[in-house]
This record gives C-alpha cells, sequence and structure tokens, in this order.
C-alpha cells in the first residue's frame, strides 16, 4: 500500500490481486466504454481559479447530506457483490467507511444482507432496485429502514442490463439469487431465479415513484439522472436528492461525462434538492470542481473495491484516507477553509 499514492493507482494492483472474470466485472463499461473513459477524461478539463489570503490553518471538509453529518463530502457509491473482493464483503466496506465517517450506500445486489451491516455506527442510505412484485419491494424498504439506512437511493437507469462486453469475454457469472445477501429472507417462499429476474427495472415510472413515496418516511434519491428534464421532473415528484450518474458507464454507452451535465441539472433543480454526482471522481480536484459546479456530493464506485481487493481492510482505509487528505490539500489550496465556501467563482 505504501506504493498507492493516489486512487488511480489501484486499478493495475486490483487487476494483478483478483481473478480475470471478477476484474473485468469491476472494471468494465458498456460496449465500447466511451462513457466509461470519458467519466475520468472530462474532469481534467475544468480549471480552477484559487483564491489566495485566506485563512486555511483549519480547513473542515464535513458537511450534511439530507441532515446527516458526514467528515467528507464524497461517499461510497453504491455496489454489488463486495463479497467479491474481500470474504467480508460489505461488512468491510461499510465498517471501515463507518469509521472514517463517510457516508456507505449499500446496494440491493450487496453480497452481504443489510441486517448483517446494522450493528455499524455509521451514516448508510439504501439503495433500491424495485421488484416487479411490490410486496418485495415494500419488504426490502421496511428492512431498510430497520436497519439504520436513512434515505432509499432508487436507481433509475437499469431498466435493462447494459452489454458489458468485457465480462462476457472474461467470462464473469453472476451468483444465483441466493449468492445476494439480502434474498436469503425470501428462500422459503420464493423461486430464487424468480427474485432476480423480477428485479428488472423496466417497470420503474415516475407513478412507481409515488407508491415508493407514500410506502416510507425516508427521503427519496433518484440516483442515473442526466438530463434536467428528469432533475426537474424528479424534485416535482417530491425526492430529496438527484444524482446524477451514467451507472460509472455501465449501462447506456455514449451518454457525457456527468460532471458535463452536472450544470444542466442544478439549474433544474434549483434548490428544491440536493445534488449528488458520480463518475470517475478520482481526485479532491475533481470533488472541488462537483462542488464548485453546485453538488452537495460526490460518491466514488470502483477505486473502493479495487483498494478492498488489493490491501483488505487496511487498503480501503488507506484508500479513504488518501482522497480525504487530497480534499483538505485542494479546499486549503483553493482558498476554501469549508465546504461551503466553495462557489462557481472557484471554476474558470
Ligand atoms: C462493480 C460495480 C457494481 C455496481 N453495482 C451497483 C448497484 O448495485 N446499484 C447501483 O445503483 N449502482 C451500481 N454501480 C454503479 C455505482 O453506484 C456508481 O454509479 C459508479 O460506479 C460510479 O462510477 P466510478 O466507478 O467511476 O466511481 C456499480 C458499479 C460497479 C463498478
Amino acid at each position: 500500500m505504501n506504493t498507492v499514492l493516489n486512487l488511480a493507482d489501484l486499478e493495475a494492483l486490483a487487476e494483478q490481486s483478483l481473478d480475470a472474470a471478477t476484474f473485468a466485472y469491476y472494471a468494465g463499461g458498456a460496449n465500447d466504454e466511451v462513457t466509461l473513459r470519458e467519466n475520468e477524461a472530462a474532469w481534467s478539463r475544468h480549471r480552477l481559479r484559487p483564491r489566495v489570503m485566506v485563512d486555511v490553518s483549519e480547513v473542515d471538509a464535513s458537511t450534511t447530506l439530507l441532515g446527516t453529518p458526514v467528515a467528507t463530502p464524497v461517499g461510497v457509491a453504491p455496489a454489488a457483490l463486495n463479497g467479491l473482493a474481500h470474504p467480508d464483503g460489505e461488512v468491510a466496506t461499510a465498517g471501515e467507511a463507518a469509521r472514517a465517517g463517510v457516508l456507505f450506500t449499500t446496494s440491493t445486489l450487496s453480497s452481504r444482507s443489510m441486517e448483517d451491516l446494522a450493528g455499524l455506527d455509521g451514516p448508510r442510505w439504501f439503495q433500491l432496485y424495485t421488484h416487479h412484485d411490490r410486496a418485495i419491494t415494500a419488504d426490502l424498504v421496511a428492512r431498510a429502514a430497520a436497519t439504520g439506512h436513512r434515505a432509499l437511493v432508487v436507481t433509475a437507469d437499469r431498466p435493462v442490463f447494459g452489454r458489458r462486453e468485457r465480462e462476457i469475454r472474461a467470462g464473469f457469472r453472476w451468483p444465483s439469487a441466493l449468492g445476494y445477501g439480502n434474498f436469503a429472507p425470501y428462500a422459503d417462499e420464493h423461486d430464487m431465479a424468480a427474485i432476480t429476474a423480477g428485479l428488472h427495472g423496466s417497470l420503474l415510472t415516475w407513478e412507481e415513484l409515488d407508491w415508493l413515496r407514500g410506502l416510507t418516511d425516508l427521503p427519496l434519491v433518484l440516483k442515473g439522472v442526466l438530463t434536467g428534464e428528469d432533475a426537474a421532473a424528479a424534485c416535482d415528484h417530491g425526492v430529496a436528492g438527484v444524482w446524477v450518474s451514467n451507472h460509472g458507464g455501465r449501462q447506456l454507452d455514449r451518454t457525457p461525462a456527468t460532471v458535463d451535465v452536472l450544470t444542466e441539472v442544478v439549474d433544474a433543480v434549483a434548490g428544491r434538492a440536493e445534488v449528488y454526482l458520480d463518475g470517475g471522481v478520482r481526485r479532491g480536484t475533481d470533488v472541488m470542481v462537483a462542488l464548485a459546479l453546485g453538488a452537495r456530493a460526490v460518491f466514488v464506485g470502483r477505486p473502493w473495491l479495487f483498494a478492498l481487493a488489493t490491501g483488505g481492510r487496511e487498503g480501503l482505509a488507506h484508500a479513504l484516507a488518501l482522497l480525504h487528505a487530497e480534499v483538505e490539500a485542494a479546499m486549503a489550496l483553493l482558498g476554501a477553509p469549508s465546504v461551503a465556501h466553495v462557489r462557481r467563482a472557484h471554476l474558470r
């Protein structure tokens, strides 16, 4: 881990630690991977405008997300199957996030169940893939609330699976439903093949979102928004958060880099909800660009998985600390002692 100086260093190391199929699953994107590459490349096209002569002897990166205090405006994006990176799966990932005061998003498709995370004392949201069978969706939502999750992140950009040719070439195989901890309670009463088959979001519409809103007191966040139109509609339907994402380039290829649609979404939301973003965030300076454009927080996906696969819990703690240090350094160099100080005027 001493040789890991930044998040980008982790990918090559993870490729050596993981079997080829798992690495392809974690690292790959849809089709030609245009969006996957663009997500990362787009950040480096933005330029910062630092202000000097500001007292930055104390830099505080902490903030609140839907009222929950967090140590940093950088969270852990939901990712399925952390058990392929570490035997403890999400217990390790969420545990290290909790120790660092970082918001963790539990995936519906996590290897470990949400009940396994319930004892961890850290901020957590639950990412929901809705099920054709509304009774199953309702049960997942009730369990999420009962296990300490403070918001529901509804993923909207997976009506069907993106075609990830890297995975296919490498022979990656999805586990059966019992490979996902959250579905174990349904094993007695349901056909397990039907559980995963019924997860397709092809039925997810605004009407379904309204139904979810009536089902739970948890605030809703809509993940996978890439246009001002959908961001405005999400606000009209009462979401508390709009999460700009193209699923890390894993769904519709040729969508723009998320940072390039952030302004459109922030303008459409017009202060009615918090705005988050994920996609290719690897540097503290990327975080500054997102905040300056109006995001409340950003989320990171693959690098945490690569860190866990490479260095276990220690590796993940190292990666979380690295990005945190970069965020604090970037704030100091930008002349922003708190995240509230990062403004549009910090960008050219
Ligand atoms: C291996 C993997 C699994 C993922 N699983 C989910 C998931 O279960 N639910 C979801 O909403 N997004 C999922 N995502 C998308 C991430 O939440 C996030 O949008 C994306 O990884 C961010 O891009 P980044 O990896 O470049 O940081 C997954 C991403 C990866 C890489």
